[in-house]
C-alpha cells in the first residue's frame, strides 16, 4: 500500500503529518498517508505544469496509445483494486471490481475520443480572411473528487484530461486516498509521464484548494461532490476566472406509472437506488408511484430491498456494505425519524444496525407527503421513501419541485407516455424503464444546481479544452 504523496512520478513519504484511512465495516485504522499541505498542493502544480507542455506536445495518437494502456492496466489489476476499494470505501466486493471496469472504460473511451478532437474552417463572410478553430488543452486542472466511487470518479476526469494534452493535480477524498495513489502509480507505470499525474491526499482541504487555485499555471478545477460545497469552489475559482466543470448533488425522483411491468420497476429501482449501497449522487431518492399500485410497489420493493444481505463488503454474501462513516449513519436515521414523525409508514423497518462499523439496513418508507424534508435531502443511502400520486401533472410538479437536476428515472408500460414525462423531468439524465444510466459513452451531468459541465461522451474531452479561433489572411 503507497502511504506518500505522489507527486512527479514518484511517491514522497517526507510529510510530518499523516491521516488515518478507517475500514467503515469495523470502524479500524487500516493504513496511514501522508497528510498533504498547501505546500504540497503548490509543488504538485508545479510538477504538472512543468510536464504539461510536453504532453501536449505529444501526437494525440500517442496520448490515446498511453491512455489505452491506463484501461488495460487499471483491468489487469482488478482484484488488487477492487479489495483496496472495499477496504477503504467499504462497497461489496461485487461492486468494487464493477467500479474497477468502469474507472478503466473512461480511459478506453477517451483513448477513442483523443484522436477525434475536431476543429473548424470557415471563411470570413467578408471573404478577406479564414476563422479557424481548435482546442487545445486548457493546461492544469485541480481535480477534488468523492470518497463514493474512490477509483471511478478520478478517471472519469483525468482521462478526458489527459486525452486532450492536460496535467493535472488530484486532491482525493481523505477518506479513501488508497486508491486514488495506487491508481497514479499503475497510469505511469502504463506510459503516463512524471508530473502529468499529481495526487495530494488531505484533510486541508480549504487550505489546499486555497493553495492551488491561487497558483498561475492552475487553468481549472474539476469537482465532484456535494452543491455546498461546489458553490464555495466556484466561488473562490471566479477570483481567478478559472474554468469550471462541477458534479454535484442530486435528488432523483423515481415515477411509476401504475401500467408499469412492477418486477421490471422493482429490478430497476434496485439498480438505481441500492448500486454501491446507495451511496450515489444518481441514486433514486424519492419515488413517485400511481396510486392504484403505490401498495403492491412497497410491498414488493420491501421484498427486494429486505433480501439485501447487509455486511462487511469483504464477505462474498454481503450486498449492502458499511456507509461512509458514523455521521452518515446519523444522518441517514435523522432523515428516516424525520418522515417517520410527519406520518411515513415504515414498510420494511430496517434502520441502524450494532457495530463495529458504520452499517444502515435498507428501509421503505410508505406515504410519504411529498414535502416531507426527506424529499427534499440527497439521502446518501439505502432508503427509498414511496410517495403516492395520481395526478400526472402535479407529480411532475414535485419531481422537479427541487434545486437540484441530475437524475431521474421513469417506468410506464406506454412508451410514449414514459417519453413525454421524461422530456418534462428538469433533469440531466433520464432512464426510461432503466435503472442504470452511469456510461462512459453518454454525457453524465446535471442540470440546476447538480452542476456544470459534462463527463463522458462527446462532450466530456471538450470540458477540458480551450476554444482559440485564428484570424487567417490567405
Ligand atoms: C456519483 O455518484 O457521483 C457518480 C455515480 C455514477 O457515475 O454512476
Amino acid at each position: 500500500m503507497r502511504s506518500g504523496l505522489f507527486i512527479d512520478g514518484t511517491f514522497d513519504d517526507g510529510g510530518a503529518r499523516r491521516l488515518e484511512v478507517i475500514d467503515p465495516a469495523t470502524g479500524d485504522a487500516i493504513a496511514e498517508v501522508i497528510d498533504g499541505t498547501p505546500a504540497d498542493g503548490v509543488r504538485a502544480v508545479a510538477a504538472a505544469s512543468a510536464a504539461q507542455r510536453s504532453w501536449a506536445a505529444r501526437g494525440p495518437r500517442e496520448r490515446s496509445e498511453v491512455l489505452r494502456a491506463c484501461w488495460s492496466t487499471l483491468l489487469a489489476h482488478t482484484d488488487e483494486l477492487a479489495a483496496l476499494i472495499t477496504a477503504e470505501n467499504g462497497k461489496p466486493l461485487a461492486d468494487a471490481r464493477g467500479e474497477v471496469a468502469y474507472a478503466a472504460e473512461f480511459f478506453r473511451w477517451n483513448a477513442e475520443e483523443a484522436v477525434r478532437i475536431r476543429g473548424e474552417m470557415a471563411t470570413a463572410p467578408s471573404g478577406a480572411n479564414r476563422i479557424i478553430v481548435r482546442h487545445p488543452p486548457v493546461g492544469v486542472v485541480a481535480m477534488i473528487t468523492p470518497w463514493n466511487f474512490p477509483a471511478a470518479m478520478i478517471t472519469r476526469k483525468i482521462a478526458p484530461a489527459l486525452g486532450a494534452g492536460n496535467a493535472v493535480v488530484v486532491k482525493p477524498a481523505p477518506e479513501t486516498p488508497l486508491t486514488a495513489l495506487r491508481v497514479a502509480e499503475l497510469c505511469t507505470e502504463a506510459g503516463v509521464p512524471p508530473g502529468v499525474i499529481n495526487v495530494t491526499p488531505t484533510t486541508d482541504a480549504a487550505g489546499w484548494f486555497d493553495a492551488v487555485v491561487d497558483e498561475r499555471a492552475t487553468r481549472m478545477v474539476s469537482f465532484t461532490g456535494s452543491t455546498a460545497t461546489g458553490r464555495h469552489l466556484l466561488r473562490r475559482a471566479a477570483d481567478r476566472v478559472l474554468k469550471v466543470a462541477m458534479e454535484l448533488g442530486g435528488n432523483a425522483p423515481f415515477v411509476v406509472f401504475g401500467d408499469a411491468d412492477l418486477d421490471a420497476a422493482v429490478e430497476g429501482a434496485m439498480v438505481a437506488k441500492m448500486r454501491h449501497s446507495a451511496e450515489t449522487c444518481t441514486a433514486a431518492n424519492r419515488f413517485f408511484v400511481e396510486s392504484s399500485v403505490a401498495d403492491d410497489f412497497a410491498e414488493r420493493l420491501s421484498v427486494a430491498m429486505g433480501s439485501l444481505v447487509v455486511g462487511p463488503g469483504a464477505e462474498p454474501s454481503t450486498t449492502c456494505g458499511p456507509m461512509i462513516h458514523d455521521p452518515a449513519v446519523e444522518r441517514i436515521d435523522a432523515l428516516v425519524r424525520g418522515a417517520v414523525d410527519a406520518g411515513a409508514r415504515p414498510a420494511l423497518a430496517g434502520g441502524t444496525v450494532e457495530g463495529p462499523g458504520s452499517f444502515y439496513a435498507p428501509t421503505v418508507l410508505a406515504d410519504v407527503s411529498p414535502d416531507a424534508g426527506i424529499a427534499d435531502e440527497e439521502i446518501f443511502g439505502p432508503v427509498a421513501p414511496i410517495i403516492a400520486f395520481d395526478d400526472t401533472e402535479r407529480m411532475v410538479e414535485w419531481a422537479n419541485g427541487t434545486e437540484m437536476g441530475l437524475a431521474a428515472y421513469v417506468y410506464s408500460g406506454d412508451l410514449g407516455r414514459a417519453m413525454s414525462v421524461g422530456e418534462r423531468l428538469e433533469f440531466g439524465m433520464v432512464g426510461i424503464n432503466r435503472g442504470a444510466m452511469s456510461d462512459p459513452a453518454a454525457p453524465f451531468g446535471g442540470m440546476k444546481q447538480s452542476g456544470l459541465g459534462r463527463e463522458g461522451a462527446s462532450e466530456g474531452i471538450y470540458e477540458f479544452c480551450e476554444t482559440q479561433y485564428l484570424a487567417v489572411d490567405w
